[in-house]
């Protein structure tokens, strides 16, 4: 039977380009998003493949959503966490609710979806997780204190699980896309954004589709063996 993958954030942008390579592979594949219902019909009636709404920040939204994927599709074999907001700006105009927001999804979104599959791996003796962490959590970015924090947060979070779930045959690693071309990095003012291409060595934005290849060797059979890593793809801008 085809293993069975949520994408988190999976109905657009680098999720979108996530659930086509997986499923490409093989995988059954179900999107989770978080408030597009029109993107996520959109993805559904294009791509086939289930989307499920919930918020990954929520913690018994989780348990919840992934109790009914495992109830309606199959248990969780692979979880990608790749929802994630931006709420940039410098600190002193940053709000409580702008940090907060952001550590509650992006690194609080990981926690979740963790707890809700991680037993269930470890009971089978299999699994994979994928983390999307940043650049900007390896190198910091002006005006993005709470994003940075919990993409660099997604990276010691990875570390460490890689280490609990190692002899259950469960692997987590991490992903750390530079500018992508995607709704996120498209809302960065023009240009600042010029500013940031004139340093990628490899002089344009990346793709979505190159770190859905990314996320699609992690997760393989052939992946076993990668375990607790950071993979950059990122163009060249940062080499980590
Ligand atoms: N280093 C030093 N100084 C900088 C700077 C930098 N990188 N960027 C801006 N400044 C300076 C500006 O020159 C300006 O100084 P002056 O007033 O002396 O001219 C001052 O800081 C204020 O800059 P802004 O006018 O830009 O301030 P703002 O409040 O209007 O905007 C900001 C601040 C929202 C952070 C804006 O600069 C911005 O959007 N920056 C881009 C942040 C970014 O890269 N976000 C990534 C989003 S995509 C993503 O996160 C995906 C991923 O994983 C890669």
């Amino acid at each position: 039977m085809a293993r069975v993958a949520i994408v988190t954030g999976g109905t657009r942008g680098i999720g979108r380009a996530i659930c086509e390579a997986l499923s490409a592979d093989g995988l059954t594949v179900v999107a989770n998003y978080g408030g597009n219902d029109a993107k996520a019909k959109r993805f559904s009636d294009e791509t086939g493949m289930p989307a499920y709404k919930w918020d990954v920040g929520d913690h018994a939204a989780c348990l919840t959503g992934c109790a009914k994927v495992a109830d309606e599709i199959g248990p969780v074999d692979v979880v990608v966490n790749n929802a994630g907001i931006t709420r940039d700006g410098t600190l002193h105009k940053m709000s409580f609710d702008d940090w907060n927001e952001v550590m509650r999804i992006n690194l609080g979104g990981c926690f979740n979806m963790a707890k809700a599959c991680f037993p269930g791996m470890r009971d089978r003796g299999w699994g994979r997780i994928v983390n999307i962490g940043s650049i900007n959590g390896q190198a910091g970015q002006y005006g993005q204190v709470n994003y940075a924090a919990a993409k660099s947060g997604i990276h010691g979070f990875t570390k460490a699980l890689a280490q609990e779930g190692a002899r259950s045959g469960i692997t987590v690693n991490a992903i750390a896309p530079g500018y992508i071309d995607t709704d996120m990095v498209a809302a960065v003012p023009e240009p600042v954004l010029e500013k940031i291409i004139a340093k990628i060595p490899v002089g344009r934005l990346g793709r979505a589709q190159e770190i859905a290849r990314g996320v699609s060797f992690l997760c393989s059979e052939d992946g076993g063996f990668v375990t607790g890593s950071t993979m950059s793809i990122n163009g060249g801008q940062h080499m980590y």
